[in-house]
This record gives C-alpha cells, sequence and structure tokens, in this order.
C-alpha cells in the first residue's frame, strides 16, 4: 500500500504538500524546535517545517524502506532534518526528546492509534505540541470520497474497505483521541485546499498506482471491474469530456495539543 515513492509522490505527496504548510501554521510550533514528523512518507511536511524556520530540526520515522529512502535523497536540509524507518507504535527514542510532533495523513493508517499517541506523547516534552490531520474521507475530501462512492456502487465489497480508510477522519475524532490521551489546550479545526487535475486522466491513473488504500484497492480489481469502476468515476464527476480540468476540494481535520507539565 506505501512501497512506491515516486508513485505516492504523484497520487498522493502533491497533495500534501500543498497541505503540509497550512498544518505547519496550525500547529503554532515556536521557532527553533525540535520535531518530530510521524509517518515522514516522502518528505513533505518535516519540508515545509525546516523550510519554515530555519532553526528548526527535524527527525522523520516512517515504517517504509522506500519512502524514507526517497525523503533522504530529496533531503536539501541535511543537518537539520534526518529520516529513518520506524514505527509510531513503538519509537525506541528517549522520553522527552522533541518539543513537538506533527503528524500528516497518518493516524487513521496506524493499527493501534492509542499506543502511538501515548509514544508520541512519551517523546514529547512537558509542554510541547503535539498536531496532526487526516483527510475528512466522510466528506470534505472529495477526490476520494467520490472514489469510495463509486466503488460501493460497482462494487458491494468496497464498503467494508472504505469504513477502514475512514478511520478518525470524522469533525471530532481526532480531538476525542487527544483529549482520551491526556493532553490539553485541544484544538481541532478544518484545513482545506484544492486538488487540481489536468483531465480525467490525471485523476484516474493515479488510483492504478497502487499507493493508499484506494489505489491498493484499483489495482487488485478484476478488469472488468476496473473499466466499470473508471465508468462509473467518470459519470460522477459530470464532466463534459475526458480532457475536461477540474477542481475538488480536500479537507482535513486538524488537531494541536499540549503535553501537560504534570502527569
Ligand atoms: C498517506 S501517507 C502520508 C505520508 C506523509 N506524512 C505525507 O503527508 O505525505 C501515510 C504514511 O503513514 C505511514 N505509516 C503507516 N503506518 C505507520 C506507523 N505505524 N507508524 C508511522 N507511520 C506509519 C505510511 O508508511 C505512509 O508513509
Amino acid at each position: 500500500m506505501f512501497g512506491n515513492a515516486e508513485s505516492y509522490e504523484r497520487f498522493m505527496g502533491r497533495w500534501s504538500r500543498l497541505m503540509a504548510p497550512k498544518l505547519v501554521e496550525f500547529s503554532g510550533l515556536a521557532a527553533g524546535s525540535r520535531v518530530l514528523d510521524v509517518g515522514s512518507g516522502t518528505g513533505s511536511l518535516a519540508f515545509a517545517v525546516a523550510g519554515r524556520d530555519e532553526r528548526a530540526q527535524v527527525d522523520g520515522i516512517d515504517p517504509s524502506k522506500e519512502y524514507v529512502a526517497f525523503a533522504a535523497q530529496r533531503n536539501r536540509f541535511a543537518g537539520r532534518v534526518r529520516f529513518q524507518v520506524g514505527d509510531a507504535q513503538n519509537l525506541g527514542m528517549p522520553d522527552g526528546r522533541f518539543d513537538a510532533a506533527l503528524s500528516l495523513l497518518v493516524f487513521n493508517f496506524i493499527p493501534d492509534e492509542r499506543k502511538a499517541l501515548h509514544e508520541v506523547r512519551r517523546v514529547t516534552r512537558p509542554g510541547g505540541r503535539i498536531a496532526a490531520a487526516v483527510w475528512d474521507y466522510g466528506e470534505g475530501m472529495r477526490m476520494l470520497r467520490i472514489f469510495w462512492e463509486a466503488a460501493v456502487a460497482v462494487d458491494p465489497e468496497a464498503g467494508r474497505l472504505s469504513e477502514k480508510a475512514m478511520k478518525l477522519c470524522r469533525q471530532g475524532e481526532l480531538s476525542a483521541l487527544w483529549k482520551q490521551a491526556g493532553l490539553v489546550n485541544v484544538r481541532e479545526e478544518p484545513l482545506e485546499i484544492a486538488t487540481r487535475f489536468e483531465s480525467f486522466a490525471d485523476y484516474w491513473d493515479g488510483f492504478l498506482l497502487g499507493q493508499g488504500t484506494a489505489g491498493a484497492y484499483t489495482v487488485r480489481l478484476k478488469h472488468e471491474t476496473q473499466v466499470a469502476l473508471r465508468n462509473e468515476l467518470k459519470k460522477r464527476l459530470q464532466l463534459r469530456s475526458e480532457a475536461e480540468p477540474f477542481s475538488l476540494p480536500a479537507r482535513v481535520w486538524a488537531v494541536r495539543g499540549d503535553v501537560p507539565f504534570t502527569a
């Protein structure tokens, strides 16, 4: 699902690059912070943090060796930004090492999100900030919402997968998790970008690259179901022609909270 960095960039990285600066701004990082990027993928968020503050230092961790290698290769902040293979559920880092931890489009993919947040809290110092964002699959991430609606219309099996992809993706779910983890000053907000496609192919071909839940689902389909899904999507997007450029809104729910000074 997350194994080919070039394909991820084409499918989703181009949108996470647009969202990353918005999450950095929302997180309200203090200048010169040591930051953990949880699920750093191909590096969008780590690079956005380092690009905004020349004193910031960022450690990115991600279980995908391929993504970590790709991010390291693109790293133009060597010395201040590092990437390593790791799992948010078991960070293996000292307590209180970071001033802040940020995470973009990751928490819904972590099998045990409570364990992960507990770990992230452990490695963030008292008073430090933890912020994350997840696509609003339920409504506001149209590119994926339309995809799953079309998939369910042509393949009833798709319903189960689409539900799984939607963990923590509705208003209030992330802030409930943050409060449950004992974080304070918790605030949740929607952040929005536009996903602009040059043509229908620019939209559809991304799913054929096998990345993320939707891509992994698409490449597993039998040829005739894939054709039916393609046709259903075209119908739902209501394009006059396949060559027509179009734009869809994409929203995340973003949350931030602080590690209390007392346990
Ligand atoms: C949609 S990508 C987001 C990547 C990047 N943050 C971005 O915004 O482009 C989801 C990422 O979560 C990572 N991931 C999945 N399970 C994880 C875990 N247990 N701990 C940390 N990262 C995880 C995946 O490897 C993948 O890179």
